[in-house]
């Protein structure tokens, strides 16, 4: 058994390749469950920008793209992970600020990490803030992700719970450009 099929027996992500020259994404095929198997060619992390469709994402499943070499969570959410979300108190929260490159010393609320204002769209790096593993979607305690290496439980938002990681998964530089397309960068 693979290591995705312990901890991901219904896990939908599916791995996007960046393809250098058109700066498009096409899909690919693989489950991507540990950082040390991210072996990115010179031509894709040198993308400083890249556009993802979405269109075919369906709410409570995600992509992973690959990103400046790195792999980049884009969920869709559904109404129920919205809510769950929106309902924890800050305190809670073992680190407090949004993580969100798009809004420098925002606080931790799930409306400062969600893309859109609907909170509908979640986009962050899929890298485990505690020593980079690559976290699994649909998993964990508080029913976001889950790093299986030492243990982090992420939320419905990507924020830290429990568990080593020190911060929340960061959200990177990005924004809708047209209603199905998500710029990266
Ligand atoms: S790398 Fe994720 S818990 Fe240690």
């Amino acid at each position: 058994m693979s290591h995705a099929d312990d901890h991901g027996g219904t896990r939908r992500d599916f791995l996007y390749y960046a393809t250098a020259g058109a700066g498009a994404v096409t899909a690919g095929a693989a489950i991507w469950p540990l950082v040390h198997q991210m072996n990115p060619s010179a031509d894709v992390q040198a993308l400083s920008s890249i556009d993802v469709d979405v269109s075919g994402v369906e709410p409570g499943t995600q992509i992973t793209v690959k990103w400046l070499g790195k792999p980049v969570f884009i969920r869709r959410r559904t109404e129920e992970e919205i809510a769950a979300a929106r309902d924890v108190s800050l305190s809670d929260l073992p680190d407090p600020e949004a993580q969100n490159a798009n809004l420098a010393g925002a606080d931790a609320s799930d409306e400062n990490r969600a893309l859109d204002e609907t909170g509908e769209w979640l986009v962050m790096m899929g890298v485990c803030t505690h020593l980079g593993c690559v976290p699994l979607g649909d998993a964990g305690d508080f029913g976001g992700w889950f790093c299986p290496c030492h243990g982090s439980h992420y939320d419905t938002s990507g924020r830290i719970r429990k568990g080593p990681a020190p911060t929340n998964l960061p959200v990177p530089t990005a924004a809708f450009t047209d209603e199905t397309t998500i710029k990266l960068g």
